[in-house]
């Protein structure tokens, strides 16, 4: 079922080529756009890792080829595809400071990005990263909530949406068996409405791609529409939407 006719949105890729674990060639990073786009996703932000020293490279490599990409899409798969440049940067006290600099980018230039930390984090050290993140001009979006141990907890995911995080889920662990405690604890936190975003962190096109279909066949029974297109487009389109920080970004 396709619930927009503008298409889905995928905040959330790893679809350039020989920049981190993701992609590893043009034609993996093609066949990725064409699974994308016969899923029904028309518009996605590339999110390379960002870990400083860990994968460095000028951030033009990563603006060029979402360029190029976004050109081969037009062309070949889809005339409006869009694809905007940003980054899933490992959180550390430089973090910050990087972003200003350029060093790093936000999802598609604006002031929302997207955040990892490691997975075995305590709560207290994510939330006092998090609340100094937003207290800036920033707004935090944690990528793979299903991923932290600390956020099972009940209240935690509440108090980091009082901060102003919003929540990225991937879906693959949506449509997970429901004796699984991470598939249990997603389908939890969707049906409280604490999600605020899905994505596919896709990496290649087979064993780690979208992964989508068995999240929207628990979604639609369990979910109403609206919220759906919310979590699959909405408040993507509020995030790339919103004011750039640079002029002559679309
Ligand atoms: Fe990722």
């Amino acid at each position: 079922m396709v619930y927009v006719d503008m298409g889905y949105i995928d905040i959330h890729t790893h679809i350039i080529p020989g920049i981190d674990d993701g992609s590893k060639s043009n034609k993996e990073s093609v066949e990725m756009l064409r699974q994308a786009y016969a899923a029904g996703i028309t518009t996605l932000i590339a999110t390379p890792h960002f870990s400083k020293g860990f994968c460095d490279y000028n951030t033009e490599d990563i603006r060029r080829y979402c360029r190029a990409l976004e050109k081969y899409a037009r062309e070949k798969v889809c005339a409006d595809f869009k694809v905007y440049p940003g980054q899933e940067i490992f959180y550390n006290e430089k973090s910050l400071g990087m972003l200003q600099s350029g060093e790093v980018i936000a999802l598609a230039d604006t002031n929302y990005i997207l955040l990892e930390f490691s997975p075995d984090i305590t709560y207290i050290a994510m939330f006092q990263a998090l609340r100094e993140i937003a207290m800036t001009a920033y707004f935090p979006v944690l990528a793979h909530v299903e991923r932290y141990g600390c956020l099972r907890e009940a209240g935690r995911m509440e108090e980091l949406r009082q901060l102003g995080v919003m929540m990225q889920m991937n879906y693959a662990h949506i449509g997970g068996k429901w004796y699984d405690a991470t598939t249990r604890w997603c389908r939890q936190m969707l049906k409280e409405g604490l999600i605020d975003v899905l994505g596919t962190d896709m990496h290649n096109s087979t064993d780690r791609g979208l992964r989508m279909e068995h999240a929207l066949t628990w979604m639609e029974k369990h979910l109403d529409e609206e919220y759906i297109t919310e979590l699959m487009c909405h408040n993507a389109q509020t995030i790339i939407m919103s004011v750039h920080k640079e002029d002559g970004n679309e």
